[in-house]
């Protein structure tokens, strides 16, 4: 952990000085949404203090910088996640950006025969979108179930992936069980049968290296207020033929060539999926995260995220009555799902912000894995490039005081 000088990152985040409930704060919930470094803060207030402007259509100097900003971010984030920027669209989250797959892609491709292949651990994000192309197509939906550690059933996949199917919606890392999918490799079994693989990446891009180029996706949606941005940004990469070939998903201002009254053509990619002002500022910020994490290096936040995982995992498995969910192992990620002998969630999450702990109890918007798993709830502790062993150590603290409370010891 040294090596991240993650002291000195540390500084960079003030939010992480406050005191929540007589006690610093120790923020453990960044698979919710990570906190954000000044660098990323400033970059915003400076984009606002000196290049406020539209987009794509001033003629005058402002508008310029403002255009400056939004398209060398763009160039920045597809670099980041080694993609080509024609297929990289600014979207508001991942949410939107999966909705505009499932809506310009799949409802006019599909109908009844056709199958959608999605998993057991998707968030509701990558998942009501597709029931939605269901009830739409008439298309059906499938799911690939878990292996009792909480990795994908791989067998069960290869069964999946074949005809009629002609699309997989997969996430790239679970935000419950932390699991860390074989994305390359399902990408090869869908591709092999002619299968489009659509990735949710919200909690990849923030914690690990990303190379889509690697990954052979074909489109790979994620959101900036997980990676150190602000929230209302996020991103969408598709492969630039299959985005040529779709129509718009919203449509009106600055996504068009021509516009009669009769008929409109539509701008080039990206811009066809970028209707109506976009969110400029947002993307200063993202531009500046990118930096940021860039500039920590992917590597090596995954090696600190990994060693506070593993040093988690230990120390929760000391505790007695605790179970954890998720795979051990290099397919892990920084994500601790666990409850805690029947106390519910919400009570240990309560019990622990009032020793400044902040984690995130409830289904996680992954009520089927829920059900799968055979709980309501799960509490979660998630890391970042910032957190400390001895945040590890506050809330197994914490922990100790909600036995004590509810007598679970
Ligand atoms: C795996 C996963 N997918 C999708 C989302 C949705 O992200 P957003 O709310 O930014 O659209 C989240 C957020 O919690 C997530 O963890």
């Amino acid at each position: 952990m040294a090596e991240l000088g993650v002291d000195q990152l540390r500084a960079d985040f003030p939010i992480l000085q406050e005191r929540v409930n007589g006690h610093p704060l120790v923020y453990l919930d960044s698979a919710a949404t990570s906190q954000k470094p000044q660098q990323v803060i400033e970059a915003i207030s400076d984009y606002y203090l000196h290049a406020n402007a539209n987009v794509h259509r001033g003629v005058h100097a402002l508008g310029e910088r403002a255009t400056e900003v939004f398209e060398s971010a763009r160039e920045e984030v597809a670099r980041f996640v080694g993609a080509d920027p024609r297929g990289l669209i600014f979207v508001r989250n991942t949410t939107e950006g999966l909705n505009l797959v499932a809506q310009a892609f799949a409802r006019p491709r599909l109908g009844p025969g056709d199958r959608i292949v999605a998993t057991l651990m998707e968030h509701h994000s990558n998942l009501v979108p597709w029931q939605q192309v269901r009830e739409q197509t008439g298309c059906q939906l499938e799911f690939i179930g878990l292996t009792p550690e909480g990795r994908l059933d791989l067998e069960e996949a290869a069964r999946l992936l074949r005809e009629p199917t002609r699309l997989l919606a997969v996430t790239h890392v679970s935000n419950v069980l932390g699991t860390i999918n074989p994305i390359a490799e399902l990408a090869r079994m869908a591709h092999r049968e002619g299968i489009v693989v659509c990735v949710d990446g919200a909690q990849a891009v923030p914690h690990l290296p990303v190379n889509l180029a690697e990954l052979g996706a074909d489109f790979y949606a994620f959101s900036g207020h997980k990676m150190l941005g602000p929230t209302g940004i996020g991103a969408l990469w598709g492969r630039p033929q299959l985005l040529e070939e779709m129509p718009p998903f919203l449509t009106g201002g600055s996504m068009i060539s021509v516009v009669r009254l009769e008929a409109t053509t539509f701008d080039e990619i990206p811009h066809k999926f970028e209707a109506g002002t976009p969110d400029i500022g947002g993307t200063a910020g993202l531009r500046a995260a990118v930096a940021y994490l860039m500039g920590v290096g992917m590597e090596a936040i995954r090696r600190h995220e990994e060693e506070l995982t593993d040093y988690a995992l230990e120390a929760l498995s000391e505790i007695p009555g605790l179970v954890q969910y998720g795979p051990r192992g290099v397919d892990r990620a920084g994500v601790v799902s666990f409850n805690l002998n029947g106390v519910h969630p919400h009570d240990v999450g309560t019990i622990l912000d009032r020793e400044g702990v902040a984690v995130r109890a409830g289904h996680h918007c992954c009520q089927p894995l829920m059900r799968h798993l055979g709980v309501a709830a799960t509490t979660r502790a998630s890391f970042h490039l910032y957190n400390r062993p001895y945040e590890v150590d506050s809330l197994v603290r914490g922990l100790g005081e909600v036995a004590r409370v509810f007598g679970a010891e």
